[in-house]
């Protein structure tokens, strides 16, 4: 079957296997590799994505189910070849490591911003809590999320 969507504002057209994920199209189709695939089942947050504006696993929706909407990946967060804020702020505070956890965590990230501009700890936490990191302990990750809302 085919589909039409926006992805990072540009208008992407495709044929798919109507039960492949979105992250499959993003990664395997649209040759968007950023959303990363590491347990392929809503566990660990790697491939978050926003689809009209809301935070989702993009292995957990399938491509056909994203026809006709909007897709932001981690590759569309920045503007004029600048990186955004947040992906600044991890950079800056060693919030990356093997970097696998690193595009969903942003994503994330941003999305969180977007809702409460200076979190407390425990908003952090619980807007991360789907976010699984095996390298940093979190607390460099907090502290990038904490420099990214200082400069909004
Ligand atoms: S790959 Fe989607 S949640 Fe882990
Ligand atoms: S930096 Fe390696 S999993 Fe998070």
């Amino acid at each position: 079957m085919k589909i039409s969507l926006t992805v990072n504002g540009e208008q992407h057209e495709t044929e798919i296997w109507p039960g492949e994920s979105l992250l499959y199209a993003l990664r395997e189709r649209f040759g968007l590799p950023g959303s990363k695939n590491a347990c392929e089942q809503g566990e660990c947050g790697s491939c978050s994505v926003l689809l009209d504006g809301t935070l989702v696993c993009a292995c957990l929706v399938l491509a056909a189910q994203a026809d006709g909407h909007e897709l932001v990946t981690v590759e569309g967060l920045g503007e004029d070849g600048q990186l955004h804020r947040v992906q600044e702020a991890f950079a800056e505070t060693g919030a990356v490591q093997c970097g696998f956890c690193t595009p969903g965590l942003i994503v994330a990230t941003v999305d969180l911003l977007a809702r409460y501009a200076r979190p407390s700890d425990d908003e952090i936490r619980e807007a991360l809590s789907g976010n699984v990191c095996r390298c940093t302990g979190y607390a460099k990750i907090f502290d990038a999320v904490r420099l990214a809302a200082e400069r909004s």
